[in-house]
């Protein structure tokens, strides 16, 4: 892919901090804006139907493209990539880009986050690309719950096979996130640990947020984190341990039987904006700062305006030194009921 532009890298003393303090460190790249799912919680059917204007294949960014801007990035301190979507394995080839990312030198993790429909036929190849592990979205093992909860995808053997094939091309660690909703999927919670205690594949339970405008969140139908802790303890007893990198979004727990471990992201009980070191590239090239953010810096116009790689780092390092962005830390501070300026949605940005 593209040699003929030189990365700037900046000694890491220069690399740059945001108005608190905090580093660029993790990249996540969404390559897909479209989905084969329509969870409610993200991309309800009602919005996003058969005529929804999803881009155009050129409107989203290259493999070169994205190539390159993760070049950029590294140079600003970026050591963790994380691919997603939408559902990122509808991006055609999508190998091709993790064979490139994997040998960028600098780059430590390269992860994917799929709802693992098409893992069954991809995991093997995106292994032997590099790829160093795999996150399965999969909010419960109740197949009526699960067509719910996926917008009417019945095929819950499949993400099960998809995860199989992960566990076989050795995709790990494999960790399941599921999104916890009250009074639709908390009380299957203790089934998913039940079934993945003791293989290795950490499952972590994430508190419903209020992303994106469409979802009709309330804060009434968040499970806290510290309630399902409650839960599963009573069954398996269970300690916390130690995060393994400084701004790890979950917090773990071990279980006291030595059989693997649980994890909980816990953004509306207990946010963990302090450390966020996470940048965010849309499909299309905006670069936003926040999950929640309402605006970013659209980076595909110089991209494709002939700008230089030292052009572009500046642009990045500019944006991120401003950057102020503790949405999960406000959110609190919202009075009831009250939203918050129009955000982004989660379909377009990844999680
Ligand atoms: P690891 O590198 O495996 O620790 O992954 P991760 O936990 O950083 O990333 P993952 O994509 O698995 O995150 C899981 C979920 O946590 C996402 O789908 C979001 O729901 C939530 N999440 C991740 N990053 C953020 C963030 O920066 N802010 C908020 N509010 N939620 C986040
Ligand atoms: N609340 C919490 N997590 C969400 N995700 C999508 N929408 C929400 C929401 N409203 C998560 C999904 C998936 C990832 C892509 O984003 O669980 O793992
Ligand atoms: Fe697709 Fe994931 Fe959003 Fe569900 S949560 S609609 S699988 S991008
Ligand atoms: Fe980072 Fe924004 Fe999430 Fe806070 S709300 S952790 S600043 S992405």
């Amino acid at each position: 892919m593209s040699t003929e532009h030189n990365v700037v890298t900046l000694p890491s003393a220069a690399h740059p901090r945001d108005t608190l303090g905090r580093p660029l460190r993790d990249l996540r790249i969404s390559v897909m804006d479209r989905c084969n799912f329509r969870c409610p919680y993200c991309m309800p059917k009602e919005t996003f139907h058969d005529n929804y204007r999803f881009l155009k294949s050129t409107e989203r960014l290259s493999f070169e493209e994205i190539y390159r801007l993760t070049r950029v990035f590294v140079g600003l301190g970026v050591r963790k990539v994380r691919l997603t979507g939408g559902e990122p394995l509808l991006r055609p080839n999508l190998s091709e880009l993790i064979g490139e990312l994997t040998a960028l030198e600098g780059v430590q993790d390269v992860a994917l986050t799929t709802n693992a429909v098409l893992l069954g036929q991809h995991a093997a190849e995106l292994k032997a690309n590099g790829l160093h592990r795999i996150t399965v979205s999969l909010d419960t093992l109740d197949p009526a719950i699960f067509k719910r909860m996926s917008g009417g995808f019945a095929e819950l053997d499949r993400v099960l096979e998809g995860i199989q094939a992960a566990v076989q091309a050795d995709l790990t660690p494999i960790k399941l996130n599921a999104v916890i909703e009250r009074g639709l999927n908390d009380h299957t919670a203790l089934d998913l640990v039940d079934r993945f205690r003791g293989t290795g594949i950490i499952v972590r339970f994430i508190e419903y947020m209020d992303v994106g405008n469409r979802n009709h969140w309330s804060l009434d139908r968040v499970v806290p984190s510290r309630e399902l802790l409650q839960r599963i303890g009573e069954r398996w007893p269970l300690h916390a341990v130690q995060e393994n990198y400084r701004g790890e979004v979950a917090e773990r727990y071990a279980f006291d039987d030595g059989s693997g471990e649980v994890g909980f992201i816990s953004s509306v009980t207990n946010p963990f904006c302090g450390d966020c070191s996470r940048a965010r590239l849309s499909s299309e090239g905006v670069f936003y700062t926040c999950l929640f953010a309402n605006a970013g810096l659209d980076l595909r116009t110089p991209l494709r305006d002939g700008s230089s790689d030292g052009q572009l780092l500046d642009l990045i390092r500019n944006h991120w030194q401003q950057r102020g962005d503790r949405y999960s830390e406000l959110r609190s501070t919202l009075r009831s009921g009250e939203q918050p300026l129009r955000k982004i949605e989660m379909y377009y940005i990844g999680g």
